[in-house]
This record gives structure tokens, sequence and C-alpha cells, in this order.
């Protein structure tokens, strides 16, 4: 006789079930978490179609203007950041909406003075500039519960990274995968297109404790602090390999999955690293540090920095603990090794 595996074992689980579980599990009982992670997912689903159909759209290219940050604007940066506002600006309980795309928080009036209200801060499409040459890019958020003391509504968004009560990346590759945690460990979940809804493929994710590769912009090396390339001589001389996308999304997603570290390191262009605080650091720390990982800003921990301004930049050193760790060695030497 054969072991038959027992199929009540192997559920099938969509997010929106995940979510409804998870729902029971935490305080949520007005359920405004669920409906956001629902705003979410649906986003999700139209960004990965009109990704799909890009190129034959032409809705390739620059979109002829700036963002905030002096970045250009794809014509997708904006057609993704249009349809999470859509998405999320209508559901109840969202305060306030911040965009990478956005100067500004915007204040959802309407849910204004709500009993319990929540900050979603995105990254609409990350790593943009991959689009014209069909590489894999993201969405990556951050969900808050809004701070009723703050003076304004919008500086609500100005917490630390560890009061985000959900967080998580979309990545839209050869499948499209959302990465999520609400702050019990970390799951995946894969678009099934046929059925059009992402299904649960792994829960409780978590990132292998060691792994032999570094991911950052080489090309920048002249410019590192010496710390980072203190660390980058080490790596070489260990074998190491070296994987980089370019997006952020792609290279954390490989980082996640198969261990290493990923870094965004101070330059001389850019003193604070090129990666924004509030929706691309702080949201990947918390899936790097609920799967098991480490994320530091080259000093401390991303998740207790306190942040003074909405498009605040900071270095990124994330991925397996023995890693970053090591990175960390280097850029704060022992007393011992200095005497040395
Ligand atoms: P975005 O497309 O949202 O502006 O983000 C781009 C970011 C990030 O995805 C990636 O890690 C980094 O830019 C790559 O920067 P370099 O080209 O300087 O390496
Ligand atoms: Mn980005
Ligand atoms: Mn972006």
């Amino acid at each position: 006789m054969h072991d038959s595996v027992d199929p009540t074992r192997e559920e099938i689980v969509t997010l929106q079930t995940h979510v409804l579980q998870e729902k029971r599990r935490q305080a949520d009982a007005s359920g405004t978490l669920s409906w956001i992670l629902s705003a979410l997912s649906i986003s999700a689903k139209i960004i990965a179609a009109q990704l799909r159909r890009a190129r034959l759209e032409n809705v390739l290219g620059a979109a002829g203007a700036e963002n905030v940050q002096g970045e250009q604007q794809q014509k997708l940066d904006v057609i993704a950041n249009n349809v999470l506002m859509r998405a999320l600006g209508a559901r109840d309980g969202v305060m306030v909406l911040a965009s990478e795309e956005a100067a500004e928080p915007v204040v959802i009036t309407e849910n204004h003075g709500q009993e319990r209200g929540y900050c979603v801060l995105f990254d609409p499409l990350d790593g943009s500039s991959n689009l014209d040459v069909a590489g894999g890019v993201g969405t990556i958020f951050s969900v808050l519960r809004h701070d009723r003391r703050s003076s304004r509504t919008e500086d609500s968004v100005l917490q630390p990274g560890d009061r985000q009560v959900a967080a998580g990346y979309v990545f839209y590759g050869s499948s499209t995968v959302l990465v999520l945690t609400t702050g019990e460990g970390v799951d995946m979940f894969v678009l099934d297109t046929s059925i059009g809804a992402f299904i649960r493929v792994e829960r409780g994710l978590k990132i292998p404790a060691t792994g032999r590769c570094y991911s950052l912009n080489e090309g920048n090396r002249q410019s590192f602090p010496a710390g980072y390339r203190a660390y980058l001589d080490w790596a070489q001389q260990n074998g190491y390999s070296s994987r980089y996308v370019g997006a952020m999304v792609a290279d954390v997603h490989r980082t996640l999955l198969q261990g290493g570290v990923f870094m965004y390191p101070p330059t001389e262009k850019a003193p604070q690293g090129k990666l924004r605080l509030l929706y691309e650091a702080n949201p990947m720390a918390m899936i790097i540090e609920q799967a098991g990982g480490q994320a530091s800003d080259g000093t401390g921990r991303i998740l207790e920095v306190q942040p003074t301004a909405l498009h605040q930049r900071t270095p990124v050193v994330l991925g397996s603990s023995a890693e970053v760790a090591r990175v960390m060695e280097c850029l704060v030497p022992s007393p011992e090794a200095g005497a040395a």
C-alpha cells in the first residue's frame, strides 16, 4: 500500500481567505486592515495586467515630467500611482495616502476623524527604469495606524518602521508574487492569472541565515565609504557571487529566498543613499526581520529610525543575519581590530 497524501491537509488558500483568517487573529474587529489589503491585491492585479500589455499599448517610456525627487517619471509610474490612489482612496478607514510619486501625502477627507484610521505608503512602481527592457519591477507598501497625536493629519506618516502594522511588496517577474507580513511572520502568494487570485504558496517564510552573495551597484564603488569597500574586498577574497538587478524588489526578493546581503550604501552623489525610508526601506526591513534576517542603515536598525521628512532617504544593508553582521563589522571595526 503506498502512502497517500490526505488532501484535506493540502489546503488552497487565496490572499482573500488568508486576510480573513488574519482578521480573526488580530485586533482588527472592524476589518479595515482587511479592506486595505484587498485594495492592494486588486491594484497589484491591475498593474500586473497593464505591465504585460505596456509595449503593445505604447505606454512605455517617460511621462515627460519629473517627480518630487527630481527623477524622470515613466508613464507606468503615473498609471500605477493612479491605480493605487483610486483603489485605496475609496476604502473606509484609509486616512492618509503617501506615494513616492506625490509631493505631499493625500488626506482622505471623508474618512477624517474616524475612530480608527490607517496611513498607507507606497512606491507604486519600483525599478521603473527596467520597464523598457522588460525587466522585473515591483510595488512596495507600508501600512501604519493613524497617529492621532500628530498635529497635522498628514504628519502621521512620520512614524518609525517598527510601528508598521503591515508591509509587503509585489514582484512582477516571470510570475507575479506578493509577499506580505502583518507582524506575525512572512507569507508568499503567487497570482494565478487563469482564476485571477493570489494563492498562498508559502507560510512563515524564513530567510537563510547565510548566503554567499552580495547585491549592490558596484559601479559606485569608488565613492562608497571605506567600510563598504573593505567588505567588498573580503567578499571577493572569499568567493562570494555578485547579483544586481537594479530593482529593489527583485534584489530583495532573491535575497529573501536565497540568502545573502542587499545594500544601497551612501555615495558622494547621494550621501544618504538613494532608497527612501518610508516606502522602500521600512517595508522591506519589516519583511526581512519578520523572516529572521536583519536590516540596518549602517549604524543601527532601520525600523527604529524616527523619520523627519516624507521623502527622506537612508542607506540600506539587509539580508541574512550572518551576512549583515559581516558588513556591520566592516563598517564599525571592533576596537580590538583597530588595535591589532
Ligand atoms: P524607483 O524606480 O522606485 O525610483 O526605485 C529605483 C531604486 C531601486 O529599485 C533600486 O534598488 C535602485 O533604485 C537602483 O539604483 P541604481 O541604479 O543607482 O543602482
Ligand atoms: Mn523604488
Ligand atoms: Mn518607484
